[in-house]
């Protein structure tokens, strides 16, 4: 999708990845971004800062989902690119079930919640674009939180799902798996073997999923290296599960 002169939604816009993705959009030509965010305070001066439109919003409330996406057309115009980016630090490790709940809402109902409030007004209009930002974690894995680990999985999943259900509609859906990017989710993070591909900054990160949303590729791989772990997983799951389970033990040392 070639964004000038587009609409779009960015959720989680008030921090890291959203907020670099949204400057980047303005930057690059769009007609207007409508900057979603749980913090209504800091997106309010996130947004005043690079000419957004602040919507506060719980993407884990799809009522709340419905009415970004009303607003957002009311006052910039029909929305062309919804990028479902919201997320939860998977720090502090937690493994109670409220935090589950919440990671899985946030993590997959978010992106069940875009799709179902823009695909279909989309694809009346002839056509748009879902962007979901899931995590190389949803291909391989964050080896120190099983909920961050299963939560990515599922929006991998769903991203695939929504991908092939909404492309003869003219909708196209592409899914970003990034190792570790510098934001404030990531500050201060234990290495969970990731630090060795390379710690990108968030413009970076946001450079690179342009670029991919420009040649509409489905898999937006901001560290070309999550794509090889991928491929030898795939090859040999035995071997990779003994790889990953040493990598622990080295890195938490022995804990
Ligand atoms: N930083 C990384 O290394 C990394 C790696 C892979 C994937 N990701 C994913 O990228 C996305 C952005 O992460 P980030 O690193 O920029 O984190 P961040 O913490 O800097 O930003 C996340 C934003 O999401 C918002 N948010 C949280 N819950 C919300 C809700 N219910 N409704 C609306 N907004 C909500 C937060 O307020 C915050 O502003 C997340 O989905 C994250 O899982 C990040």
């Amino acid at each position: 999708m070639d964004i000038t002169g587009k609409t779009a939604i960015v959720t989680g816009a008030g921090s890291g990845i959203g907020f670099a993705l949204s400057k980047a959009l303005i930057a690059g030509g769009a007609k207007g971004v409508a900057m979603a965010d749980l913090n209504a305070e800091n997106l309010k001066i996130k947004a005043s800062e690079i000419g957004g439109l602040a919507v506060p919003t719980d993407v884990s409330d799809e009522a709340a989902v419905i009415a970004l996406v009303d607003k957002a057309e009311a006052e910039i115009g029909p929305v062309d690119l919804f990028i479902s980016n919201a997320g939860i630090s998977p720090k502090p490790v937690r493994d109670d079930n409220e935090h589950w709940d919440q990671q899985f809402r946030v993590h997959v109902m978010g992106h069940v919640f875009a799709a179902r409030a823009a695909a279909p007004r989309m694809a009346a209009r002839g056509g748009g674009k879902l962007v979901n930002v899931a995590s190389a974690a949803g291909m391989l894995m964050q080896m120190n939180s099983a909920v961050y680990t299963a939560t990515k999985h599922a929006a991998l999943g769903l991203a695939e799902w929504l991908a092939v259900e909404w492309k003869p509609k003219g909708v196209s859906v592409s899914v970003v798996c990034p190792l570790r990017v510098s934001t404030p989710m990531t500050d201060g993070m234990p290495d969970s073997g990731t630090v060795r591909d390379g710690v990108i900054s968030a413009d970076d990160a946001a450079g690179t999923i342009l670029e991919g949303i420009a040649d509409d590729r489905f898999m937006i791989l901001t560290h070309p290296t999550a794509g090889m772990y991928w491929a030898k997983k795939a090859a040999d799951p035995e071997r990779w599960i003994d790889g990953m389970s040493k990598l622990k033990q080295k890195i938490s040392g022995g804990d």
